[in-house]
């Protein structure tokens, strides 16, 4: 009998680790205890538009690819809400910190791997509709920060968020990969999270005079 596991979960399973890395780095600890400046949740902010300026040029070449393409949706689409969020926050001049060019590239190399940016797609997306409302609710409790600045976040435009998500793990499994592929699509996902992780480190490099 083949292996049942479906592949959603595959991922999931073998990206836990990752995840918790990712979520409990000093950056994300610090962001969560309180211990921030806005201006360094700001940096963030700033760092997302060029990790999703480089996601969502990718997702417009793959629009059209029969296994990558149907993961694209408009609703997604976080480049104006990031935009409104910075010119909340004053940003006018963005810059990449070394880390988040090196996710940039990443990102742009795999687009001609439809694996590799669904790999890249899924870690940022539906991390955003899962975990990313624990951040949108801490901006205004933890920071202060109200009537604005959490655009971001906002994905009503989904509609249910459950119902989405069984969506987005249904396209995993159906994607035509063989095992060799579907661990190829894994590992892409953990060098996700390490690029991801690496760019907190780098913030919190930025970080730590306000922090300490
Ligand atoms: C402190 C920050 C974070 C919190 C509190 C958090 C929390 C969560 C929660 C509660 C879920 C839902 C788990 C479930 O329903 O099964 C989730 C899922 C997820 N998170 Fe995070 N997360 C954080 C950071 C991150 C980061 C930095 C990334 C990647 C860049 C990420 C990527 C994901 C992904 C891809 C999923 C979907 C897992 C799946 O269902 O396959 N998360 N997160």
């Amino acid at each position: 009998m083949s292996e049942a596991i479906p592949f959603h979960q595959t991922v999931r399973r073998s990206t836990l680790e990752a995840h918790q890395r990712a979520n409990h780095s000093p950056f994300m600890d610090a962001l969560f205890d309180g211990r921030l400046a806005v201006a360094d949740y700001a940096r963030l902010v700033e760092q997302y538009s060029f990790v999703y300026g480089a996601l969502e040029s990718v997702s417009d070449a793959m629009t059209d690819d029969p296994v990558a393409g149907p993961f694209v949706h408009d609703t997604l689409r976080r480049g104006s809400r990031i935009a409104e969020d910075l010119a909340f926050f004053g940003v006018t001049d963005p810059e990449p910190l070394p880390a988040t060019t090196r996710y940039a590239a990443r990102i742009r190399e795999v687009a001609d791997w439809p694996g590799g940016f669904v790999a890249h797609h899924y870690t940022r997306y539906l991390g955003d509709v899962a975990g990313g409302q624990a951040v949108a609710a801490l901006l205004p409790r933890r920071y202060g920060v109200v009537g604005g600045g959490t655009a971001f976040y906002d994905f009503s435009a989904l509609g249910p968020v459950p119902r989405f998500r069984e969506h987005y793990r249904a396209l995993l499994d159906a994607a035509p990969w063989d095992d060799t592929e579907r661990g190829r699509v894994v590992d892409e996902v953990r060098r996700a999270y390490d690029l991801n992780i690496a760019v907190f480190h780098d913030l919190w490099d930025r970080a730590e005079p306000a922090a300490a």
